[in-house]
């Protein structure tokens, strides 16, 4: 996937994809606005600041790693959730065998972080985004995920005209009816396809099963995933059976993250809110801490309820979100107001601060610029959200 010696991309990314120094320009941009905080308490920052407890997250990760030592799967996080480089690197030096993104962007800016190994867990279309991947296949060991034959040619073609390689994993539909192949025979016919093109190296085959994670109930969610994780190895079975190479077999989310990494057949799970946790998915995966708040200020006081300025502007599935410490009920969610229930005597006024758990950390970080890195009480950093992509924010700030 790889050409064989690294070289830098000739310029033909599309003008989106930052280079190295646009990630290293955007530290310092944070780091000039938000960097007056570092050494503060963390209460005392201008809200809604989003706040990672850094020790929590370190623990997630080690947790995670220290778990997956004694099962046959290895990890390749999924880093959509948090979007950070510096995450990320916490992340790969604590053992995972590379990262996992949901987009072109978030690849280039791990692989333009240092980082290598990187599986787009997703389907991706449209000729600027194909010649990105194709690029920065020049770069790192780059992935991505199929499911359709002519954006497969399409890819190769890419790869073609950049001169590099990139690997390919066979998206199987194990049951989420998202991206993917219905059927294991339409899997190794794509296989062989990928296997006979120029440009392409086939890797093996993905099928993440999300329906499991909207599935909070226990058994039908353990039962649901051994009937994805059957689907998807069986397509995998099939394909090293017509004689095709298929190392990967990837698969695997938080809620269902160690019954998929002990699936005999499954090679890699590509989890990723472990390492942030949230409300979504706390009551399933509760060994996990809760990493990530969002800190707000208390801007009305009617009788009945508490208004903080964190509204659906500031919070991913603000309706899960609930106040650290305080045992109140989520009323209403507007863009900059956040609504909960309280009695006209609850000890919160108008300026008090209080932190939110989000309900969806993922959506809750795409909101914001920065991180405050918290140890304890005080702020000992700030690092970039990079990147929220274009149409969603910005690519890069
Ligand atoms: C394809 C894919 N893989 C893995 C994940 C990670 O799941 P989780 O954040 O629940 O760990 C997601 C999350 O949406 C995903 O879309």
């Amino acid at each position: 996937m790889r050409s064989p010696a690294r070289q830098q991309a000739k310029g033909t990314v599309p003008e989106l994809a930052p280079a190295a120094g646009a990630i290293q320009e955007t530290r310092d941009r944070v780091k000039r606005a938000y960097g007056s905080a570092i050494g503060r308490h963390r209460r005392d920052l201008v809200t809604p600041a989003l706040i990672l407890d850094l020790p929590a997250a370190r623990r997630n990760i080690a947790k995670m790693a220290e778990r997956l030592k004694t099962m046959p799967a290895k990890i390749r996080p999924h880093i959509k959730v948090h979007k950070s480089p510096e995450l990320a690197r916490l992340q790969v030096d604590a053992g995972a065998i590379g990262l996992s993104t949901a987009t072109i962007w978030e690849a280039i800016v791990m692989v333009r972080s240092g980082l290598d190994s990187i599986f787009i867990v997703n389907t991706l279309a449209g000729r600027e985004k194909l010649a990105a991947l194709a690029e920065i296949a020049r770069e790192a060991e780059v992935m991505v995920a199929v499911d359709d034959p002519q954006n497969t040619a399409d890819i190769a073609a890419a790869a073609r005209t950049a001169g590099s390689e990139v690997g390919v994993l066979i998206e199987v539909d194990t049951g989420m009816d998202r991206a993917g192949l219905d059927t294991p025979e339409q899997a190794v016919e794509l296989a062989r396809r990928v296997a006979g093109m120029e440009g392409l190296e086939l890797m093996g085959v993905t099928g993440y099963e999300g329906h499991c994670s909207l599935t909070p109930e226990r058994d039908l969610r353990a039962s649901r995933q051994r009937v994805a994780m059957s689907t998807l190895v069986d397509a995998a079975e099939r394909i090293r059976a017509a004689g095709l190479p298929c190392p990967i077999v990837s698969a695997g989310g938080t809620a269902t993250w160690d019954w998929t990494a002990t699936t005999h057949g499954v090679t890699e799970i590509q989890a990723g809110s472990y390492a942030l946790m949230d409300n979504f998915h706390f009551p399933m995966a509760g060994d996990f801490e809760k990493a990530l708040t969002v800190l707000a200020t208390v801007i009305s006081r009617p009788p009945d309820r508490v208004i903080v300025d964190a509204g659906n502007k500031s919070l991913g599935a603000p309706a899960l979100s609930t106040m650290r410490g305080h045992d109140l009920k989520a009323m209403r969610f507007d863009e900059e107001h956040g609504l909960f229930i309280a009695e006209p005597d609850y000890p919160l006024h108008v300026g008090d601060v209080v932190e939110l758990v989000p309900g969806y950390a993922p959506g809750t970080v795409n909101w914001y610029d920065a991180y405050h890195v918290v140890e304890g009480d005080r702020v000992v950093d700030v690092w970039p959200v990079i990147p929220r992509g274009p149409g969603h924010g910005g690519l890069i700030s």
